[in-house]
């Protein structure tokens, strides 16, 4: 029904301002009560989707990427359409409009996205003041980031800044160093630069009464010496976790026409065309890493049988983003149907 019928008509409209009026319509259906009957008709419990990482118990392992909700305006809302857990952010300091408009992009013959969106973001303190009121008891993790005006040199403290606000208020933090659309963010990738903000804020969450898992939000377009560096230091820092992968600037093997892809200009790349590297970038990490380091799996989740190829290549829980938007809100249920059959049948 969603993508037969509302998908076309939500399709019509500029992706950003669809978004927009997706989360007001979200918001007046928080208001009117219609929760419980959203939550039968989309969430999918069961105890076999229970996955125990890092110390939290997720209830079902795919949850929602990144960027859809950055400012935490819906968290209960969300929550009702079968997530494991929420990503909020990416968060900074201040804030921010991000890059000027348009900077979304569909792209359906290859069931994909473009966006160069710049961590358009009210500020964590906002978010703050709305995870404080918040019903929902889903997981929620925080992802930062820095300012776009912040030099590199001083990241350090836009991180800090952002775990300290946050800290009583997520379950987890994820240290986002792989967005494409701030300028000199993927520096912070390098060795030196990311040993130090890393042991900076795992040390910030170590000095605290409860310390919050810490996970790496990495890239797509790492070289393999690259990703052996990152391996070193997310063992040297005692980081708790890895989330792979963010969007592409790649734009090898598109459908999409060369001319259309030149109008759309810089931006990540999202969705199906992006589900190979990262898995192939989920494999890599698990083998380096051993069968026990937490991975979360995201990148072109468009179909539940991405999705068990995700946890195939390694990763123990998925995200989704773009297939979100493509697949629409009965998607999450069914993946998690898939995951529990699947599990009856697999040892891992
Ligand atoms: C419009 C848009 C905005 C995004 N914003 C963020 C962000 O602020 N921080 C982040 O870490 N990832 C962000 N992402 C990346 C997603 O979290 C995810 O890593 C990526 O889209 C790949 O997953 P997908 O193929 O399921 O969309 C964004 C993605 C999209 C499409």
């Amino acid at each position: 029904m969603y993508k037969l019928f509302i998908r076309p008509l939500l399709f019509l409209v500029d992706g950003e301002r669809i978004h927009h009026i997706v989360f007001r319509v979200l918001r007046i259906q928080g208001k009117i009560g219609i929760q419980p009957i959203l939550r039968l008709l989309f969430q999918y419990n069961n105890p076999k989707l229970h996955r125990n990482l890092f110390g939290l118990t997720f209830q079902n392992p795919v949850g929602l990427a990144a960027g859809f909700d950055k400012d935490a305006k819906l968290i209960d809302e969300l929550s009702c359409f079968g997530f494991g857990f929420i990503e909020i952010g990416t968060l900074t300091p201040q804030p921010q409009p991000g890059n000027d408009k348009p900077r979304l992009f569909r792209l359906p013959l290859d069931q994909a996205l473009i966006n160069r969106m710049g961590f358009n973001n009210e500020g964590v303190i906002a978010s703050v003041d709305r995870l404080k009121k918040r019903k929902s008891k889903i997981i929620v993790g925080g992802n930062i980031g820095k300012n776009k005006n912040t030099p590199n040199e001083k990241a350090l403290e836009d991180y800090a800044y952002c775990f300290e606000a946050l800290h009583r208020y997520v379950d987890y933090f994820v240290v986002n160093v792989s967005s494409p659309n701030t300028p000199g963010l993927r520096e912070l990738q390098e060795k030196e630069p990311l040993r130090k903000l890393l042991s900076y804020v795992k040390s910030l969450s170590l000095s605290k009464p409860k310390p919050k898992p810490i996970l790496l939000k990495i890239a797509p377009d790492l070289s393999t010496s690259q990703l052996d560096d990152i391996i070193q230091i997310l063992k040297e820092t005692k980081t708790d976790g890895v989330i792979a992968t963010n969007t592409s600037i790649s734009r090898e093997g598109l459908e999409t026409g060369t001319d259309e892809l030149e109008t759309i200009g810089n931006g990540g790349l999202s969705g199906k065309p992006l589900a190979d590297r990262s898995n192939e970038v989920i494999r890599y990490l698990r083998e380096k890493l051993g069968k026990d380091y937490p991975i979360i799996g995201v990148g072109g989740v468009m179909s539940v049988s991405d999705a068990l190829e995700k946890i195939k290549a390694g990763a123990d829980l998925i995200q989704v983003y773009t297939g979100f938007v493509y697949e629409g809100p009965g998607f999450v249920k069914r993946i998690n149907q898939e995951i529990k059959y699947w599990t009856k049948f697999s040892m891992k």
